[in-house]
């Protein structure tokens, strides 16, 4: 049975301040939805304070990028081991790391190993552009994606990590994918891939995002979608309303997969 999971990635927003407050709110709301599993991602320089304010609630933090090294020259750079202790998850291969920071499925699939080795469960983002989308070229880039991040990671580890299918041109659109868009890409499409490389009953276990423009208003029927397992939500993480909202309509309406 997969437990859902809403995650929240804050992306490049709040101050220590703000996220600590943040936090806070969003401990008072769903502190005590336990049938779902709640993760907040906030910048790295907030995780100590966010990760203090969620300490016994239930609620998991996450990073949203790490290196694959676990020390060195790497100006810039966070490892896994120091995430030890204060996140429990991380984000991996965000398109808009892909994008803007040069992220190559090959470094990705560096970035599960090590997180995986740490202890960290690992949220692997993949998803393609408006013009893959355009061309039909979706269901053999988002596999092929999906195939590299997971290169050498054997069945067992596989079952540790999540993936999120977030469609480029979903993301911060508010154009969302429609729930069949979405069911068709992270079905057929990513638990294909993991059935490909794992077999059927490995890939039926690991844990399907989506994510790209959810909200309270659409996560009901996304999440009645058989092959999705949750979201990450990016804006509507940011205020505690929509995303306690988000949490609790999961918690009510999603039928266990
Ligand atoms: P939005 O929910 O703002 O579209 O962001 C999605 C996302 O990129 C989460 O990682």
């Amino acid at each position: 049975m997969r437990k859902p999971m809403m995650a929240g990635n804050w992306k490049m927003n709040k101050t220590i301040a703000e996220a600590t407050a943040l936090a806070q709110a969003i401990v008072a709301a769903v502190g005590n939805e336990e049938s779902v599993e709640r993760v907040i991602c906030p910048p790295f320089v907030a995780l100590p304070a966010v990760a203090a304010v969620v300490a016994g609630s239930g609620i998991g933090v996450g990073a949203q990028n790490m290196h694959w090294e676990h020390s060195g020259a790497y100006t810039g750079e966070v490892s896994a081991p120091m995430l030890q202790g204060i996140a429990g998850y991380v984000i991996l291969g965000h398109s808009e790391r892909r994008q803007f920071f040069a992220e190559t499925d090959t470094t990705v699939n560096r970035k599960v190993h090590a997180a995986l080795a740490a202890g960290l469960t690992p949220i692997v983002c993949v998803g393609e552009s408006l013009e893959q989308n355009a061309a039909g070229e979706t269901h053999a880039f988002v596999s092929s994606q999906v195939k590299a991040a997971l290169a050498d990671i054997d069945a067992a580890q596989a079952q540790r990590l999540v993936i999120a299918y977030e469609p480029i041109w979903a993301i911060g659109t508010g154009r969302a994918a429609t729930a069949e868009q979405a069911q068709a890409i992270c079905g057929a499409t990513v638990r294909g891939a993991l059935a490909e490389l794992y077999g059927a009953q490995v890939a039926s276990r690991i844990r399907v995002l989506y994510g790209g423009s959810t909200n309270a208003k659409n996560i009901a029927e996304i999440m009645a979608q058989p092959d999705i397992d949750g979201a990450l939500i990016g804006g509507a993480s940011l205020q505690a309303d929509s995303y306690a909202a988000m949490v609790r309509t999961t918690a009510a309406t999603y039928a266990a997969h």
